[in-house]
């Protein structure tokens, strides 16, 4: 698209542009970027998309993207937020669709075997429509909801699609391997896992 990016009337004009950008090989980040801050939240057009689970947020899968990226809607409960994590080499793109979210940027632990506190490197907050990027080179992050009265939907795109990302913990840089299920897809919840059947008993 060479720089110009048509601003999207609706989430499925939103949809094509994507796959139009990510037919190419390379990702233009700024490009991506400019057309999902072009899309304009409409709840209707997401909503059948946005569900909600009372304990933890829970990712909804929009578009598979032709095997290119992932496009999910999340959906954050008061309070509810993201473990520290990686991004398995992918670039990660979020635009706020409603509510207010924190983004708290971390370095990388160092290679050493010592237990070590990750360093914070930035605590950012974002309204709805904004748009913010974050790939491996730029460091790890962890989302939230800090809202105790509102819950907050955001869109995720991610190329190229992972479905296994590494989480840390704080105090001690310990990392730990995490498997990412979808809630739904394309607007259906998808069969339970086993550990949630076990969590529910
Ligand atoms: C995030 O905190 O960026 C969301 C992580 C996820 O995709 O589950």
């Amino acid at each position: 698209m060479n720089g110009f990016v048509r601003k999207p009337q609706t989430l499925d004009e939103l949809i094509r542009s994507l796959h139009v950008l990510f037919d190419d090989d390379k990702v233009d980040i700024d490009e991506v970027k400019s057309l999902l801050y072009a899309y304009k939240s409409n709840p209707d057009e997401w909503m059948r998309f946005a569900k909600f689970d009372s304990y933890r947020y829970t990712r909804n899968l929009v578009d598979a993207g032709n095997g290119k990226f992932n496009l999910m809607i999340l959906c954050w409960g008061e309070g509810h937020g993201s473990s520290i994590h990686d991004h398995t080499n992918s670039h990660c793109f979020v635009k706020i669709l409603q509510g207010q979210m924190k983004e708290t940027l971390y370095n990388w632990p160092t290679k050493s075997n010592h237990k070590q506190q990750l360093n914070k490197k930035a605590e950012l907050l974002y309204d709805s429509g904004q748009v913010t990027y974050i790939n491996d080179s730029i460091g790890l992050h962890q989302v939230e909801n800090l809202s105790h009265s509102e819950s907050a939907v955001t869109l995720h795109l991610y190329s190229p699609p992972f479905d296994q990302c590494c989480c840390f913990d704080q105090r001690s840089g310990h990392r730990y391997p995490v498997k990412m299920t979808f809630h739904s897809k394309f607007g259906e919840r998808t069969p339970f896992t086993t550990e949630e059947i076990a969590e529910n008993n």
